[in-house]
């Protein structure tokens, strides 16, 4: 590789280039050497970078890698300055894909000059990035898709009047994996006796109205369908708001099953199989409300719609306890999220014990009495769940995983009252016969076809959520294998870039999703989160927020919230209670939404209902507020129809042939579109 430090020759040949102001900063920049820029130019990278968003923090003349790999990424490599065809660039940014830098101007800068590309560490990759420069709202200049291995591009854009600018380098639209992008030298020239710009934030956005999830009148939510196995124990929760006391009453509730007409819990255990329609009937101070709930009964029965619920994960990760589990059981009803459906609670990793001289699984200090601890949850009418891993350890690596204790784990969960058990994959590559690259696919699904012919034999009903991913198309199998649900990714975390980059993957991925088994996204990453370290808010904007639950609803993934819920907001309580979304996610019909149109960074998903309307979300991933529509003939409707917003449970009228709405950055219009042909059960 040819090393130069020569950020001054390719500025003066960018510069060189231009006209007509080229010939001016051209001579300027003829007092350039590699340590200072242009005439009253200014080195982008001696900005404060504090305020860049998206991607790893953006690393002053140094490519994007190094350090402490993420979890699932490429291993680390050591530091390296950024180098692009074999030149060294002493100055510029290291980024990765989905960085943004916004930068004030203040109306007082000349141009902007840079040398941009993947650096050559990655030249043999798959990286593929764009490199955009946004001033005042429009985009100025547009590298095109850069892949790794091409040769550097040369960027000039005039910046006379503009106020702010944005440097934006976005994924090339396979993702962010391999995208370690360089802005080479990268300078800001400023008028004669101008400020230095200064890096900032976006403009604060207004907040979006959502509707309030609680009102007065009674009003029965979803899931409006549910399953159980013939002779297993059933409990089931009238997913019902509004003001106390309620009173409920059941027509045509099947034999075995009885109702507790003050908390609308429903238990016993199914005598015969077979589908029934049930009618509730809830009566409070402010009405009456009315509506039907299918059983469906039967084997394989579980997860008629995706499960609604919690787990300790994403807020106490290994510090979760009794406590706090009993905690958030608590809060599901006082929030009111359980009257919207909300149901499971679950135990994520670190519960685990050591094991007894019979070989079985024991709690540790943290849950002193399990049974106890799921009797608690059960009495609320709620469900709780539990974790492990097929390997010998799970992903903590500390604590016992299944392997050779398979049958016996099993039974001890249901002998403790589990209903749902999160399976993962950790430590389970060691005791295979490959043990380096993908393990061939009946090796995949080995542990899961085991636990799943285990989970049949059991005298309890056991959600069976697998946590497969990072090996193959886990969504071609998953249903093959017995599960219920299967993830469909990495681990999520509260950033833009984690959280769009899994959503908006996952077009093609819904022809494998319906009653019985669903595309699993990852858990909910909105409210107060820590994974088990100092409590902090989502680091998702308020618009980034209902984009998430939008696509998840609209692609019915599991809702499995991962925030300290003794701590909800008004707003986050609304955004994960509305029912009108809800309802979208726990459609019975369960039919999931892909892609019905892309135009640059607006996406439009769309998904039928059982009422044969269409949920429809118009998506703005771009970095400013942008137009945004739905052609009717891409949704199969035609002529004229009405559509409501559903997070604001307000109707915006009909629309003919198509609907065009401004959409924030980041944001979302959810909205239902067409006249209901039918009930909505089924
Ligand atoms: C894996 C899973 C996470 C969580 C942890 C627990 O990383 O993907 O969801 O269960 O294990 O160790």
């Amino acid at each position: 590789m040819k090393i130069l430090r020569q950020d001054a020759a390719t500025i003066l040949a960018l510069l060189s280039m231009l006209a007509p102001a080229g010939a001016a900063l051209a001579q300027a920049g003829s007092r350039l050497d590699g340590a200072s820029p242009p005439v009253n130019g200014v080195w982008v990278d001696s900005l404060d970078l504090g305020k860049a968003m998206g991607g790893r923090p953006p690393r002053p003349g140094l490519a994007a890698f190094g350090g402490r790999p993420a979890r699932g990424d490429t291993p680390a490599v050591p530091d390296a300055p950024i180098t692009l065809g074999g030149t060294v660039y002493s100055h510029g940014l290291g980024v990765t894909a989905n960085s943004e830098l916004w930068i004030d101007l203040g109306g007082k800068a000349k141009r902007f000059v840079a040398s941009a590309g993947i650096d050559d560490a990655r030249r043999t990759g798959s990286g593929s990035v764009t490199f955009e420069v946004w001033v005042d709202g429009a985009k100025r200049f547009d590298s095109g898709v850069i892949r790794a291995g091409q040769p550097a591009t040369p960027i000039s854009v005039d910046l006379t009047g503009g106020k702010q600018m944005i440097l934006f380098v976005g994924d090339g639209g396979d993702g962010a994996a391999g995208d370690i992008a360089d802005w080479g030298g990268a300078a800001i020239v400023m008028a004669d006796g101008a400020a230095r710009p200064t890096t900032t934030s976006p403009p604060s956005e207004p907040m979006p109205v959502i509707a309030s999830s609680s009102t007065d009148a009674p009003r029965l939510n979803s899931p409006r369908v549910t399953g159980t196995t013939p002779g297993r124990p059933f409990l089931f929760r009238i997913p019902v708001s509004g003001k106390g006391p309620l009173t409920f009453a059941v027509k045509n509730l099947p034999a075995g099953l009885k109702l507790d007409s003050k908390t609308g819990i429903i238990t016993g255990a199914l005598k015969q199989a077979g589908r029934t329609a049930i009618t509730v009937t809830v009566r409070g101070p402010a009405g009456t409300a009315t509506g039907e709930i299918t059983i469906v009964g039967g084997p394989h029965s579980l997860a008629q719609t995706p499960p609604l619920g919690w787990n300790s994960w994403n807020v106490w990760g290994p510090m979760v306890d009794d406590g706090k589990v009993r905690a958030a059981a608590d809060a599901l009803v006082t929030s009111g999220l359980a009257a919207q459906g909300y149901t499971y609670v679950n135990i994520d990793d670190a519960w685990e014990g050591s094991r007894d001289a019979n070989g079985e699984i024991t709690s540790n200090e943290k849950f002193p009495d399990m049974k106890a601890l799921t009797d608690y949850v059960h009495s609320k009418g709620l469900k709780i769940g539990i974790y492990s891993s097929p390997g010998p350890r799970t992903c903590q690596q500390r604590f016992a995983g299944s392997y050779q204790h398979e049958a016996q784990d099993a039974q001890t969960w249901a002998k403790w009252g589990f209903d749902y058990i999160k399976y993962d994959w950790c430590s389970y590559s060691e005791v295979q016969a490959t043990r380096t690259g993908m393990p061939p696919l009946p090796t995949l699904q080995k542990p899961y076809r085991l636990m799943r012919s285990i989970l049949d034999g059991l005298d309890r009903d056991l959600v069976f959520s697998l946590c497969q991913y990072g090996w193959g198309d886990v969504w071609t199998w998953g249903a093959d294998v017995g599960g219920n649900l299967w993830r469909v990714t990495g681990d999520i975390t509260d950033s833009w870039t984690s959280m769009s980059g899994i959503g908006f993957a996952q077009t093609g991925h819904e022809q494998y999703a319906g009653p019985g088994h669903w595309n699993d996204t990852d858990m909910l990453v909105v409210g107060k989160l820590g994974w088990g370290r100092t409590l902090r808010d989502t680091h998702l904007t308020p618009n980034e927020q209902l984009t998430h639950i939008s696509l998840w609803a609209l692609q019915a993934a599991p809702l499995i919230i991962g925030a300290d819920l003794s701590q909800l907001d008004t707003f986050t309580t609304n955004l994960l209670g509305n029912p009108e979304v809800l309802a979208v996610d726990q459609d019975p019909l369960g039919k999931a939404a892909g892609r019905t149109r892309q135009q640059g960074r607006a996406e439009v998903w769309a998904r039928p209902l059982a009422d044969g309307t269409m949920a429809v979300g118009l998506f703005n991933r771009d970095l400013v507020a942008q137009t945004i529509t739905v052609h009717w003939s891409d949704i199969g409707l035609s002529g004229s129809q009405p559509v409501r917003d559903l997070w604001r449970h307000e109707d915006m009228g009909t629309k003919r042939d198509s609907l065009s709405a401004v959409v924030p950055r980041h944001g979302v219009l959810l909205v239902k579109v067409g006249t209901p042909k039918r009930s909505g059960n089924r």
